[in-house]
């Protein structure tokens, strides 16, 4: 059995510079799909994945994610007194239990893989789940239950990956598939951002994974990648020299809410899922007859 993973950490210190200006004063990950915050939909699905501690590595402008997930008493109080229990219920349901959050700084912008590498000191010696806010996902299970299962059987470290158009391949991390099946392949190798016909496979990184320690050793050592920044996928890469890295085609669609276009089309895709929205929404968008719009 190998080692269980306990632990979260969630990158929270990007500008959110392609949101300007909604996101001048407000963290991007606090921007809403239908009425929860980005953040909430990545902390639902490491909670659901078994994850008690949940390690955000924030940076300037971010004080209200801490507030997010603290208790709100003034908030509390007012529901109570106007009897709005199931509100209050759900707000107490969703709340992490006392010190299983942390919080640090990432001080500079040097990249995702410093951004993660900030946290170890928290997270010790421990295997560890990696998750980017800016992507969630319509999948059930959860995309990292589903990687759990994996780890599970392989243990080591264990990617979660979907098709991306081969066009799109240079805005993220691609591995190369070596043999195994969807749910447990073996991962031969990978490549951060690679050019349009260089990608080994189509195959991307959508922001999730279990990780061992060893990678912060790597990092450490503050090689800098695409971009000019410390990349995890760099790190992983070095890593996969000693340690296994099984990828996992997961049940389901990501969105990537870092770009307008996901954002929106997460948005919509969400509403129509909701029970309680549903039809008032579609309703709505009957009588606006978009189909000109859309069509033309
Ligand atoms: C990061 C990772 C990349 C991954 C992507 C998913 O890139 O470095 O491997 O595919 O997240 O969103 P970024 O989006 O930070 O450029």
């Amino acid at each position: 059995m190998p080692k269980r993973v306990r632990t979260a950490v969630f990158p929270v210190a990007g500008l959110g510079t392609r949101f300007l200006p909604a996101t001048k004063a407000m963290p991007k990950e606090m921007l809403t799909v239908v009425d929860r915050p980005l953040i909430q939909y990545a902390v639902d699905e490491a909670r659901e994945a078994g994850i008690e501690h949940l390690v955000f590595v924030t940076g300037r402008n971010k004080g209200v994610i801490e507030d997010h997930f603290d208790r709100q008493f003034e908030l509390e109080t007012t529901l109570e007194s106007r009897g709005k229990h199931e509100a209050l219920a759900e707000l107490r349901k969703e709340l992490p239990s006392a010190g299983h959050t942390s919080f640090t700084r990432q001080q500079e912008p040097l990249g995702l893989g410093h951004a993660v590498w900030c946290a170890r000191d928290i997270v010790g010696d421990s295997p560890f789940a990696l998750l980017l806010p800016d992507m969630i996902f319509k999948a059930s299970p959860g995309v990292l239950k589903q990687m759990m299962d994996a780890y599970e059987e392989h243990g080591g470290n264990v990617i979660g990956v979907e098709e991306c158009d081969p066009k799109d391949v240079a805005s993220y991390g691609i591995i190369e598939r070596g043999e195994g099946p969807d749910k447990g392949f073996e991962i031969t190798g990978m490549v951060e951002k690679p050019k349009v016909g260089e990608a080994p496979t189509n195959l991307f990184i959508s922001g999730r994974y279990i990780l061992q320690p060893e990678v912060f050793g790597l990092l450490s050592q503050q090689t800098r990648g695409a971009g000019g920044e410390i990349q995890i996928t760099d790190a992983m890469h070095t890593l996969m020299k000693q340690q296994r890295f099984t990828g996992v085609k997961y049940d389901g669609k990501v969105f990537d809410c870092g770009s307008k276009l996901g954002f929106l089309t997460a948005n919509v895709v969400f509403a129509l899922d909701r029970d309680d929205i549903r039809d008032g929404f579609v309703k709505e968008l009957r009588a606006l007859d978009l189909s000109e719009q859309i069509e033309g």
